[in-house]
């Protein structure tokens, strides 16, 4: 999606000059967002500091790029402490492949590891807590939250087996979920369930909820908002954010006809092609939505009180 996401900026932007790349990961989108325009600074931020290791090796060295350790739901306060608006704000939300590939950080069900799941390794919660001591109700809630089917049955059977002796695995957890799971299920099974309980160690909805609040309230007139999603909780909520801009509603009667202050850019969600999905398995769930924020006079000239 890289191609696209380019393709878009460089349609919607003259010459962008202050950018913020929310997930930086191991820069390779900041990385081309710096090759593409040359008067670009970046702000990258990112939770993970080993990712920001990387990643200042590959746009660092430019000196024109700016990294950050820290959620980007505190985009407000990093972007005031730059002083300026950005041109674009980009998210390409989720795990990047180190966080994936590396078993030690606990975020695999295909090799094993310490159950971690924190992209922020300072973090206090972990996986291992989650897993281990909440509630069989709190862990039935968590898998619901990534439609998990079977959702109650799989937080009893984790109840039951934490009572004779600590999860302290990856490999345990899967192996829990598949001795409780029909033969056909066992991989969708672990895929939700790690995922559900990724999502709750790390904040993922609330900080992408926060994010979006704040890439509005720092954008200016001009700015184009980016995000790259994986799941499909995530895109509904990319989804109805930007729709409530794109096309404003208001009960029945209301004394004002609101105008949209957000443009389509890419006319709802677009998918990876045939040829992306092919190299790279991942990108068959992402979803490219993107907006360019009105002008303050296009977003009121129809206003009728
Ligand atoms: C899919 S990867 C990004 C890959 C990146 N676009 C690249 O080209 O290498 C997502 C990254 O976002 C980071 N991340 C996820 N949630 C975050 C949050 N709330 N705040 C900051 N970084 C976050 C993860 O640590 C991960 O490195």
């Amino acid at each position: 999606m890289l191609d696209k996401c380019l393709e878009i900026l460089d349609r919607a932007l003259d010459t962008p000059l202050f950018a913020v790349d929310c997930t930086l990961g191991l820069g390779g989108h900041s990385r081309a967002f710096l090759q593409k325009f040359p008067s670009l600074f970046l702000v990258g931020i990112d939770k993970d500091e080993e990712a920001l290791k990387i990643a200042e090796k590959k746009v660092g060295g430019s000196g024109r790029a700016a990294l950050v350790h820290d959620s980007f739901a505190n985009l407000a306060s990093i972007v005031s402490s730059f002083g300026k608006s950005p041109d674009f704000i980009f998210a390409d939300l989720g795990l990047s492949s180190l966080q994936i590939d590396k078993p030690e950080r606990g975020f695999s069900y295909m090799a094993s590891g310490k159950l971690d799941m924190r992209m922020d390794k300072s973090s206090p919660l972990s996986a291992k807590e989650v897993i281990n001591s909440w509630d069989q109700k709190e862990l039935e809630r968590v898998f619901k939250s990534c439609q998990e089917p079977r959702s109650r049955f799989l937080a009893g059977k984790i109840a039951e087996e934490r009572k004779k002796g600590e999860i302290a695995t990856t490999g345990r957890l899967a192996e829990i979920l598949d001795a409780n799971t029909p033969f056909k299920e066992r991989l969708q099974t672990k895929k939700r369930v790690f995922q559900a309980v990724r999502m709750e160690v790390n904040g993922e909805k609330a900080a992408l909820e926060s994010l979006l609040d704040a890439a509005l309230a720092v954008s200016h007139p001009g700015s184009v908002i980016m995000v790259e999603s994986y799941h499909s909780g995530e895109d509904r909520i990319v989804k109805n954010f930007f729709s409530a801009g794109i096309c404003p509603k208001v009960p029945p009667k209301f004394p004002i006809e609101p105008e949209p202050y957000f443009e389509d850019l890419t006319g709802g969600a677009l998918k990876a092609g045939g040829e992306e999905t092919e190299k790279n398995s991942r990108s068959h769930s992402v979803r490219l939505r993107a907006v360019k924020v009105l002008s303050a006079s296009e977003r009121v000239k129809n206003l009728r009180l």
